[in-house]
């Protein structure tokens, strides 16, 4: 196998994900929308297998976490309460020659309306405004009323949920500090430049867990989470060298944050920001206890009070998702043919297994293959796929990550086996037709490392 020198960029991301329907840009016969996406079929496979990876680490294997859904639109006082309607705000600089707008602090990364080789300011045209602040969170209306009182924001977070319900869950769920509330859900900004696919987008799917700890036991619970982030961010197959971790210093940190540190995902865009680990101190505790007038903590056995410290590991579904596919994306030749294959962790994968009737027109190979194929799908997401030559069906499940392919051939008659085929290492083997559920099973609870890094 010769490798092709194609590094990869967005755009061949982007491409494959419109290709194969992964993603498309939403509303699409109208024009679009600005930086808003629709998942296709393949797309909802692998985000729901990365929710429920997450899910699985993050609440079913421990005994500290339960599981919340709060609503999106809250009462708008959270977000009095929370700082976001005064803090929560990027600097925005308007450009008076080309009237386009840009974040101050990204000027770098922005290009120039009249000459996008340039940057804004770089142009003797360019007229920038001073930065000025843009609250992030979109307004709507709840009820008849359009006026003030009926205002009401999405949440441009899920934490804030975790938080307003921090006293009913710590009642009910008998867990005492340090214990956690985990919740995955849409959160939405106006965010001034998205873009870079599903990178900044301003609508997205974040999957948050609030820690909640004795003060004192904060910066041990802080190390403790970036650690156990970093590791499930390997597990998932997301290779060493493009990962690392960087810490904010004082100017960066959230207006609640007393230390945060990103794991950074080495994107085709550069180093950027894949998941936040912040130690949001009593910050938020606190603050919705004074305006709600509701006491949020914690009375120990012995009638100790005290405001639990949080720690919050926080990130997107979108940004695992560019990174997975980035991280896994290949092109090789084979023989004399290219093809581009997603090296995607087997439970990351959309399809985990394709049955493949060699010669679809014989009988007894397409009873079989139909057979395996209604017998597997039982329990995992396989594809049947009866067109085209065989070499075709191959690369088009290679093209989407399907970790492994069953042919029911000319032997299969013979001897009730069938072909595994190995989308990496393209290695052959022959199963029982009869063991062939059993050993999907298993092949899926193995470790898995990319071959890229192997
Ligand atoms: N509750 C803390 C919080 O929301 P954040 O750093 O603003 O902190 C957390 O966001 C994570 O959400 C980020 O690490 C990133 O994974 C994801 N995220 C934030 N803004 C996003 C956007 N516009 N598009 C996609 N993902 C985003």
């Amino acid at each position: 196998m010769a490798e092709t020198a194609n590094p990869v960029t967005m755009d061949t991301i982007v491409s494959l994900c419109r290709r194969r329907g992964f993603v498309f840009p939403s509303s699409e016969i109208y024009g679009g929308l600005g930086s808003t996406y629709d998942y296709g079929h393949y797309g909802v496979l692998t985000k729901n297998n990365i929710r429920s990876l997450w899910f699985r680490a993050m609440v079913q294997e421990r005994d500290d976490i339960v599981a919340l859904d709060s609503a999106v639109i809250l009462n708008p006082r959270v977000w009095e309460a929370s700082g976001h309607l005064t803090v929560f705000a990027d600097p925005l600089v308007d450009c008076r020659t080309c009237k386009l707008r840009f974040r101050a602090d990204q000027l770098e990364l922005a290009s120039c309306g009249r000459k996008p080789s340039k940057r804004p300011g770089e142009t003797p045209d360019c007229d920038l405004t001073d930065a000025r602040p843009f609250n992030l969170m979109f307004k709507t209306q709840v009820g008849a009323l359009e006026d003030d009182s009926s205002t009401a924001y999405l949440r441009p977070e899920t934490a804030q949920g975790i938080f307003v319900n921090f006293k009913n869950v710590s009642q009910l769920a008998r867990r005492k500090p340090p214990f956690g509330i985990a919740q995955v859900g849409k959160s939405f900004r106006n965010e001034i430049t998205p873009g870079n696919f599903l990178f900044r987008v301003r609508e997205f799917e974040q999957m948050e867990m609030e820690y909640f700890v004795p003060p004192e036991e904060a910066p041990k619970w802080f190390e403790y989470w970036i650690e156990q982030r970093l590791g499930w961010h390997r597990s998932l197959g997301l290779r060493d060298e493009n990962l690392r971790l960087r810490g904010h210093d004082e100017q960066e940190r959230s207006h609640y944050s007393t230390a945060t540190s990103d794991i950074e995902y080495l994107y085709p865009i550069g180093w950027q920001e894949l998941e936040g680990v912040a130690n949001r101190g009593d910050y938020d505790l606190v603050q919705h206890t004074e305006h709600s007038g509701t006491k949020l903590e914690w009375i120990d056995p012995d009638g100790n009070r005290y405001t639990p410290h949080v720690i919050e590991p926080a990130v997107s579904i979108e940004r695992i998702f560019v990174a997975l596919l980035c991280d896994a994306y290949h092109e090789e030749v084979v023989g004399d043919r290219e093809r581009v294959v997603l090296r995607l962790h087997p439970r990351v994968a959309p399809v985990k297994a394709a049955i493949l009737p060699l010669v679809p027109r014989d009988e007894g190979m397409a009873t079989r293959a139909r057979a395996l194929y209604e017998e597997l799908r039982r329990h995992h997401v396989v594809e049947h796929d009866d067109s085209g030559q065989i070499g075709r069906r191959y690369r088009r499940q290679d093209e989407i990550g399907t970790p492994w392919a069953f042919t029911v051939d000319e032997q299969t008659l013979e001897d009730e086996t069938v072909t595994v085929r190995d989308r990496d290492s393209l290695a052959q083997d022959r199963l029982p037709l009869s063991g062939v559920r059993e050993w999907l099973d298993d092949a899926l609870q193995q470790d898995w490392s990319s071959p890229q890094s192997r």
